[in-house]
């Protein structure tokens, strides 16, 4: 008994002084906090769907006439980031287009619908929009003649889901910037692209060729955004191969392999809780009543009137309709709809000229032997030779 009090009082000794240390410990972080994340960036990333019209329209890339859209193979995406330094400093807007390329009209548009919204934050001088290269998204949406030729003129459709797309992943990248830091890394991919041509590689000077220890640059570089707060938010690589693992009869739409990686690197991150506050949000936890309160980025950023502002609104209660108790329907729609952070990952496009992703090579569809080392060809024609490389069909993320 006595020495169970004794205990007793020690720990609660020992646990009055912890407290006092955690408060001061509470009291420094609070004042440090700006000290603390001294990130001296903020970084927000954004994506949103740019799939376009998915039958009948011709597909950008192998100016194939017959190559029309009859389905999707997986959804297309804008990825963007931004970078910006704090105080209304110098900022940075990058976009990857899950698209053969961008263009000077896309480019045009988008910057006109920026300015409506920001001013001039954002214009030609800090927005780069680049594309994956992929060889199965909807065409159309250049204003060059070359370009919509096969696609028999301008595609509207295709176009206005390309600019309303890469303007909403940028208001979602802007509305996500928050303290964090960036890394960069860089380091040869092997086995991810081959010499689309050997044999023409071939005829630089030997003088040259021994300057490079490979026929086509195999470096990927990879920048790497963690929030001070949330952890891994996104990261965008730059890496030379072509959008051409599915072929140019496939009517499927399709980011192809760099659109395909990018997939497969934002589900990596999903199933590993990244960032981390989204795992939290994304538990499916529709059993929690909990529902995140929604609040319009109109004013973007609230200060204590605004934010008194909507605590009153948001006590209202409904005034009519009836409470769906047993139905998980609502929650989930506005759990979708919250605009938590989620991990971006973009898989851009680099100096793809000369790089297949063919990594087997080019073989005769009717032998099954390789094509003529130096005229690519199979019993002098060049219909019959194809490259090979991983077979995208069968890896559909949907
Ligand atoms: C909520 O949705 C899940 C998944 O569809 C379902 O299994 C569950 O029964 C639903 N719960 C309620 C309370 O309706
Ligand atoms: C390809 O062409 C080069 C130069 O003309 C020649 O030396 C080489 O033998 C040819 N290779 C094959 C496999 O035909």
């Amino acid at each position: 008994m006595e020495a169970s009090s004794c205990l007793r009082y020690q720990v609660c000794g020992f646990g009055l002084s912890w407290i006092w240390l955690c408060l001061l410990l509470l009291h420094l972080l609070q004042n440090c906090s700006l000290v603390l994340s001294d990130s001296p960036y903020l970084v927000g990333m954004g994506s949103y769907d740019i799939t376009g019209p998915a039958a009948d329209v011709n597909m950008m890339g192998y100016a194939n006439a017959e190559q029309v859209t009859s389905g999707i193979h997986f959804r297309l995406k804008s990825r963007a980031f931004i970078v910006a330094e704090p105080d209304d400093g110098k900022r940075a807007v990058f976009v990857n287009l899950d698209a053969c390329m961008a263009s000077q009209l896309v480019n045009i548009k988008v910057l006109d619908r920026l300015k409506a919204r920001y001013g001039d934050l954002y214009n030609e001088n800090n927005v780069a929009i680049s594309g994956i290269h992929t060889h199965a998204g909807p065409g159309g949406y250049l204003q060059y003649v070359v370009y919509i030729i096969t696609s028999l003129g301008f595609v509207r459709q295709s176009f206005d889901v390309i600019v309303d797309g890469i303007e909403q992943s940028i208001v979602e990248a802007h509305n996500n910037l928050r303290p964090g830091k960036i890394y960069v890394n860089k380091g040869d991919l092997l086995d991810a692209g081959v010499n689309r041509s050997p044999s023409g590689y071939l005829n630089n000077p030997a003088e040259e060729r021994s300057k490079y220890r490979y026929n086509v640059d195999k470096e990927m570089t990879l920048v790497k955004f963690v929030d001070d707060e949330f952890g891994p938010v996104g990261s965008f690589n730059w890496f030379a191969t072509h959008g051409t693992s599915m072929s140019r009869t496939n009517s499927l739409i399709s980011g192809d392999n760099k659109g395909a990686a990018a997939r497969f690197m934002e589900d990596w991150a999903e199933q590993n809780g990244l960032p981390k506050h989204t795992a939290h949000a994304n538990s499916n936890d529709f059993g929690s009543l909990h529902l995140p309160r929604r609040v319009s980025t109109i004013i973007p950023e609230p200060d204590e009137i605004t934010d008194d502002l909507m605590q009153l609104a948001s006590s209202y209660k409904a005034s009519g309709g009836r409470i769906l108790a047993s139905s998980n329907i609502t929650r989930r729609i506005r759990n979708t709809q919250e605009n938590s952070a989620k991990f971006v990952s973009a898989f851009c496009q680099s100096n793809c000229g000369d790089v297949s992703p063919n990594v087997l090579g080019a073989f005769c569809i009717d032998t099954n032997l390789p094509c003529d080392f130096n005229h690519s060809t199979c019993n002098g024609k060049n219909e019959l030779c194809y490259g090979r490389g991983i077979l995208m069909n069968s890896k559909v993320p949907a």
